[in-house]
C-alpha cells in the first residue's frame, strides 16, 4: 500500500505536483500543493490505488524541494 502527504512547511508552489498529479495533488488558497485524493485533506491516511502509483512516483520525482512524502503505511498526523 502507499501514502502521501505534502509538507507545506517545505512546498514552493511550484506547481509541477498538481500537473504531473492531478487526481493525488491540488492547490491551496496559497498555492501549496496537498492531497485532494479520497478527501484525504492532506492527513496522509488514504490509500492509494495502484494505478496511480506511476503518477505518485512521478510527482515525487519532479518536487523540485522533496516535499512529496510517500510511505507504505498511514502517516496518521
Ligand atoms: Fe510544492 Fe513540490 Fe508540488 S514544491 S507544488 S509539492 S511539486
Amino acid at each position: 500500500a502507499k501514502f502521501t502527504y505534502v509538507d507545506k512547511d517545505t512546498c514552493i508552489a511550484c506547481g509541477a505536483c498538481g500537473a504531473t498529479a492531478p487526481d493525488i495533488y491540488d492547490y491551496d488558497d496559497e498555492g501549496l500543493a496537498e492531497v485532494i485524493f479520497g478527501g484525504d485533506g492532506n492527513h496522509g491516511n488514504t490509500e492509494i490505488p495502484e494505478e496511480l502509483y506511476d503518477d505518485l512516483q512521478d510527482a515525487s520525482d519532479g518536487c523540485p524541494t522533496d516535499s512529496i512524502k510517500i510511505a507504505d503505511a498511514p502517516f496518521n498526523f
